[in-house]
């Protein structure tokens, strides 16, 4: 528990603006500040900054509160790291609050423990023990790699005993936190065992340079050839990427994504420091915006084999929706960066990367390759595929580029491939129409309301709910009127569990000596968060907020709610309500 004047002195001294800055580009709109949203994948910026309020509020995807909220979201935080976080930058040490103190993992700690291991893997390696040789042999020999690449890379060896485990527990680690950092794991009889075993060792490292996980290959053909940690409490494998803790400071021109450690780790080698990869799972839409933080263009060298380009394929559109360019590499006689390099050198590689093809390209040969062209009806085939692939190009002229490179392949009329991607283009819009019609009435009528549910069950109630909510977060005025003896409103005026749950922390903290929207945070989910700051947001963007309208909105509100439960007494209709009412009519007769 970290006091709640340190956590207001901090937020005080955090100004939103430049604290987004670092991760977003902010350009003025109006009073505020809008830029692409950094948790949902947009073209257009529908995130928004507001100065006065300290807040920010995305309109796109529903994301919001201050900047706690910010921090653990965007740094994949819990609530007391994003305040230590926001600390270390104000410059403000921060007192824990002694006694209240709960288990909660420790950030630091974990983090500690994971460097301890890493270095033990790594010393390891240079251990006096047959084992040990081998492993150091397989990165040497094996995969030619030189000892200045196993140092920079901190590789190790997880030896096939319980040295690590001893180690580990007399460094002071509990074997909760063992198990928990996917260090070790439980046998059913309770026995500790490592989880990494006769294995080489690659550790995985943040941009802030912490060791947050492991992948681990075995020496021989034996499976699984890859172990990886799985998500811990300090580490999520879809925000994260190897290699990124050296490729972002070589990466304004851009980064090389490939499929694997190996890859990676000879590219590095060979002069490119820019290559990165995923942790043993296909790409997120997390690491495609990770990676847009620092660079603009991503050249996508994947393994040859067809389930390479086929993952190639969704890394393409991933990159390309969070703006980035991408370009895919085609690696002729080598199954991956890796081999080629070793069989043919690094000019040979470096001509390759030069020739990286682009989008089209890309799908132009995987489209054409399925087909023999000099068959008229094949050709006919491939030229369909092409035009629909072609439709689904946002861009127009990007569009009319490749409707010209196509016509211009195949020896076909550009008129003909325009006219079929025009049709093809009319019916996309129009299915397109017709699925935003069906969400936006979804959203509406709150079917998808996931984080209000009950807010479909009287939409108008709810509506109401979140003016009054809005208002009382924003004006203290509004905020007496629920003290005293004769309270404005009451738990019972509110409709929705949210709403109820919403009003009577704003009462409690009222009572307390006075709420902030800051405390939000505490008591509530970052989507619950979202939402809360959306009622504020939106009443933030009114002109007119004073008594009147408040007390109109309690008004409407208190009217709904009636309403509601006035429909609900009339037996909106339930079995048990109708039988006794047939019951008491026969009675009557
Ligand atoms: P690859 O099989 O291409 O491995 O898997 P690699 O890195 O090129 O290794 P070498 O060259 O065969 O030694 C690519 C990536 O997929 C994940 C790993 O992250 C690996 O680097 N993977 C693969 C797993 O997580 N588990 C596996 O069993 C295999
Ligand atoms: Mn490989």
């Amino acid at each position: 528990m970290i006091e709640r004047q340190t956590i207001d002195e901090i937020l005080a001294r955090t100004d939103m603006v430049s604290l987004v800055s670092s991760y977003v580009s902010l350009k003025r709109a109006g009073s505020n500040m809008s830029g692409l949203c950094p948790f949902h994948s947009e073209r257009s910026p529908s995130f928004t900054v507001f100065p006065a309020d300290n807040s920010f509020y995305c309109f796109g995807c529903g994301v919001g509160g201050n900047a706690i909220t910010f921090v653990r979201r965007i740094e994949n935080l819990d609530f007391s790291d994003a305040v230590t976080f926001l600390a270390n930058r104000a410059g403000i040490t921060v007192r824990e609050e002694k006694g209240a103190e709960e288990p909660r993992v420790d950030r630091n700690r974990f983090l500690q423990m994971n460097k301890i291991a890493a270095r033990f893997f790594h010393s390891a390696l240079y251990a006096e023990h047959p084992d040990a040789k081998a492993a150091l042999a397989y990165f040497t020999e094996e995969r030619k790699m030189s000892s200045a690449t196993i140092k920079h890379f901190g590789l190790g060896y997880a030896p096939n005993d319980f040295s690590f485990v001893n180690y580990m527990k007399k460094a002071g680690y509990t074997d909760d936190e063992l198990v928990s950092g996917y260090l070790c794991h439980k046998s059913d009889k309770g026995v500790l065992y490592p989880a990494f075993r006769n294995r080489v060792m690659f550790p995985i490292i943040d941009v802030q340079e912490n060791v947050i996980a492991f992948g681990g290959r075995v020496m021989d053909d034996s499976k699984p050839k890859y172990k990886n940690s799985s998500d811990t409490p300090v580490f999520k494998k879809s925000r994260n990427l190897f290699a990124l803790n050296f490729s972002r400071k070589n990466a304004a021109e851009r980064l090389i994504l490939c499929e694997g450690y190996m890859d990676v780790i000879a590219l590095h080698a060979a002069g490119f420091p820019y290559a990165v990869a995923t942790l043993g799972t296909a790409i997120t839409s997390e690491q495609a915006r990770l990676m847009a933080r620092y660079t603009k263009r991503v050249i996508i060298s994947y393994d040859s084999d067809e389930a390479g380009q086929k993952a190639a394929d969704k890394a393409l559109r991933l990159l390309e929706a969070v703006g980035l360019t991408a370009t895919v590499l085609k690696i002729p006689d080598a199954k991956d960066p890796d081999e080629y390099i070793r069989k043919y050198g690094v000019e040979r590689f470096r001509g390759v990367l030069d020739q990286s093809k682009t989008k089209f390209d890309f799908y132009y040969d995987k489209i054409t390759a399925k087909y023999e062209l000099s068959i008229s009806q094949q050709k006919i085939e491939a030229l369909h595929e092409l035009c629909a692939y072609i439709a689904t190009v946002p861009s127009a002229v990007e569009r009319e580029i490749y409707m010209k490179e196509t016509a211009k392949r195949l020896d076909v009329a550009y008129g003909g491939v325009e006219g079929e991607v025009r049709q093809r283009l009319a019916r996309l819009r129009a299915e397109a129409k017709q699925k935003n019609r069906t969400e936006a009435h979804q959203a509406l009528s709150g079917v998808l309301d996931r984080v209000n549910p009950d807010y479909s069950k009287a939409p108008r109630a709810a509506k109401a709910e979140e003016a009054v909510l809005g208002l009382l977060q924003l004006y203290p005025a509004y905020r007496t009127k629920l003290l005293g003896d004769e309270p404005l409103l009451t738990e019972e005026d509110f409709f929705t569990d949210l709403g109820k749950r919403v009003f009577l922390f704003i009462l409690q903290r009222e009572k307390e000596g006075g709420f902030s929207a800051d405390m939000l945070d505490e008591a509530f989910t970052e989507d619950e968060v979202g939402r809360i700051t959306k009622m504020r947001v939106a009443r933030m963007q009114l002109s007119l907020n004073d008594e009147g309208v408040f007390l109109e909105c309690v008004d409407s509100l208190k009217a709904a709610v009636a309403e509601e439960r006035r429909k609900k007494d009339d037996g909106g209709g339930s079995v048990g309500d109708f039988l006794s009412f047939l019951e008491k009519r026969r009675e009557e007769q």
